[in-house]
């Protein structure tokens, strides 16, 4: 029987709060200009993958969630391509190891969350994909170097490679050797950062984030101010608020990077609509929310973003946890989700009386909201035990 090689990491999802939109070079997948976001925690949002190779696979295939996928797609071809080469260069400095450049790859992946709950899991897929070919391969790159690979398969992937707060320096090179993502503080500096993602229901297939980012860099006037005016001075300003934990800073800018990115695939052609009407409402609430704050002296305490979707992602602190929580649990009641908190918390939550923030501005129907994910900020990928592949190297 021959040998069966492997590896499995765990690798985390981020949410942007500075927005990558439009690519440069679509071959290579580079931006327009830099992003930044947050890694969130792997206990509630991860992608698990275990890597094998052996010469006894006569091809090399992908499993998802337990479905068969493509592996011949010209990403995913790059991206192993990529790997391949690099894993040539170790086997040339140590020709006593085996060479599992020759040898086809057997993938399995597994998310811990709903793929039914539409969240963009591209990233962790993309990162967990990478990070577990190099750890097979026995890769000598550091995680930035290997960010550059993710890139190639996924924009937004680069970034899920960090924990804590993440840049994707966009770099200037045409070869793109300097687009890579780069550690901004790891999730210790600011461990209290928690965020809540309200899952909207959507009832069509939104364009795709590959398509829509190329219609708006074609098309659109307003994107011309937004790549060359608002980015730049935000990317250093959004890392500054960062390093300083300054939230006031830091949620004033995600917000504002959410609706500028919005408002370039507004002014594209044909326009581009990822939020409905219960995200613009969770908008309002927000602001409600953030205008007692205000109003109170402790500046804003909410941030919402929005991807390609409907889905609402709000970043707050622990200390506003319940003061927040509680709004949502008054507009959204029962929800999957909610066990999620620990008992105690959940209590204070649903304990709160009195006047809820906004009681007269909103009518039930107005939040069309299927789940809650509450969750934080997290930690990069993650070395593993648990295997998808059995001994005999077949998907469990
Ligand atoms: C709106 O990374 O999915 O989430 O590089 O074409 O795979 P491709 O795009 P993708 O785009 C993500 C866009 C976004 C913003 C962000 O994550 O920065």
């Amino acid at each position: 029987m021959s040998e069966v090689y492997s590896a499995s990491v765990t690798a985390p999802v981020n949410i942007a709060t500075l927005k990558y939109w439009g690519k440069r070079d679509t071959k290579l997948n580079l931006p327009t200009n830099s992003s930044i976001s947050v890694t969130l925690d792997q206990a509630h949002l991860r992608t698990l993958t275990t890597v094998s190779t052996g010469p006894q696979y006569l091809a090399s295939k992908l499993y998802l969630n337990g479905h068969e996928e493509t592996l011949n797609k010209p990403r995913l071809v790059a991206v192993l391509m990529t790997l391949k080469e690099l894993r040539k260069e170790v086997e040339a400095k140590d020709p006593t190891l085996p060479k599992f450049s020759d040898w086809n790859l057997l993938i399995v992946s597994e998310n811990n969350f709903p793929t039914a709950a539409g969240l963009a899991s591209s990233a962790a897929g993309l990162a967990a994909f990478v990070t577990a070919i190099a750890k097979l391969y026995q890769l000598p790159q550091s995680f930035s170097e290997i960010s550059k690979i993710a890139r190639q398969g996924s924009g937004s992937a680069c970034r899920s490679l960090f924990g804590g707060f993440v840049a994707w320096e966009m770099g200037e090179l045409a070869d793109g050797s300097d687009s890579k993502a780069v550690e901004v503080a790891p999730k210790s500096h600011w461990p209290d950062i928690k965020a809540a993602i309200l899952v909207v229901s959507a009832d069509k297939k939104d364009t795709s984030s590959t398509s829509g980012m190329q219609i708006t860099v074609n098309t659109s006037d307003l994107f011309q101010y937004r790549i060359k005016e608002v980015v730049p001075k935000r990317f250093v300003d959004m890392k500054d608020a960062i390093l300083k934990k300054d939230f006031n800073a830091f949620a004033d800018m995600t917000i504002k990077d959410s609706n500028s990115f919005h408002a370039v695939c507004l002014d594209s052609t044909p326009p581009i609509f990822y939020m409905n009407d219960t995200s613009k409402s969770i908008i309002k609430l927000v602001n409600l929310i953030n205008d007692q704050s205000i109003a109170n002296g402790e500046g804003l305490i909410a941030a919402y973003t929005y991807d390609a979707g409907p889905n609402a992602v709000i970043y707050y602190e622990a200390k506003n946890e319940v003061k927040i929580l509680s709004t949502l649990y008054k507009y959204f009641g029962e929800l999957p989700g909610w066990e999620a908190l620990d008992d105690a918390l959940l209590a204070g939550v649903k304990s709160v009386e009195g006047p809820i923030i906004g009681e007269d501005a909103f009518a039930a129907s107005d939040f069309d909201v299927s789940r809650l994910i509450l969750t934080g900020i997290g930690e990069g990928p993650q070395d593993t035990d648990v295997s998808l592949i059995d001994e005999k190297g077949e998907p469990k």
